[in-house]
């Protein structure tokens, strides 16, 4: 584990992890961030030193090729971690999350973590971001944004949420039947807006209407459209949605 007070971007740092050699599991955080990086390459993330709990964790896919169950699909990484946290903050808090497609952690309908999986040389760096100790936020995230202290109802000690993570994450990773039909099933239980019509920009930019079905299996999102024909897309966005 390495711990920076601040740093430009954990991914930058995980990155040079990679190079150097650092095993699977390495993981790196942030007290602050200066430049950390949302997905997509137009967006940052800005947390207050010290707010937010900011990591990122290599996995390494040789770890898993020399195991008996297939590697990590890479579109479905950013969903399991997703999930990993899910389930953590369902247990502090009793409360139901929900992932939002394809890298979002939900929770009262408003933003609580982000996930930014990227792939470098043979591994997967995934990155995570979540609002913890947060008593407001500017203006444009009030509505949008939640802190895990809001529902814990005082402050989050953030390292041990980190624990916490880790140790599911690493559960899922090892089962046997990992990104098996369990851990879609897991997935999708919790999948944001599922059910629900909703307008979605596909890759190219174009809104569209449609209803939210489920993640597939390789992590992309199914959308239902027009006269029931179904579609596939690896990336785009759920911009908003009603039940
Ligand atoms: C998103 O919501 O678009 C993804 C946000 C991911 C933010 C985390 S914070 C730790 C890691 N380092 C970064 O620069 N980004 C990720």
């Amino acid at each position: 584990m390495h711990r920076h007070l601040r740093t430009d971007s954990t991914m930058e740092r995980a990155r040079e992890r990679l190079a150097a050699g650092d095993p699977h599991g390495t993981v790196v955080i942030a007290e602050y961030q200066s430049a950390g990086r949302g997905r997509g390459a137009d967006r940052s993330w800005a947390a207050k030193p010290g707010s937010s709990l900011l990591f990122t964790v290599l996995l390494r896919l040789e770890t898993f090729a020399s195991r008996s169950t297939p590697p990590p699909r890479f579109g479905l990484t950013p969903l399991v971690v997703g999930l990993a946290v899910a389930e953590v903050v369902e247990a502090w808090t009793a409360e139901p999350v929900r992932l939002k497609w394809p890298n979002d952690v939900y929770l009262r309908d408003r933003k609580l973590a982000g996930v930014l999986c990227q792939h470098r040389e043979n591994a997967i760096l995934a990155g995570v971001g979540i609002n913890c100790n947060q008593r407001a936020f500017p203006p444009e995230l009030e509505r949008r944004a939640i802190a895990l202290r809001e529902a814990r109802g005082g402050a989050v000690a953030r390292y041990r949420l980190l624990g916490d993570i880790l140790a599911r994450l690493r559960a899922h990773l090892e089962r046997e039947e990992r990104f098996g039909p369990a851990m879609l099933a897991a997935v999708n239980e919790r999948l944001y807006m599922r059910g629900c019509e909703v307008s979605f920009r596909s890759p190219e930019g174009e809104v569209l209407g449609g209803t939210v079905v489920e993640a597939d299996g390789d992590g992309r999102l199914v959308l239902e459209r027009g006269s029931g024909e179904r579609h596939r897309y690896i990336s785009g966005e759920i911009l908003s949605g009603r039940p």
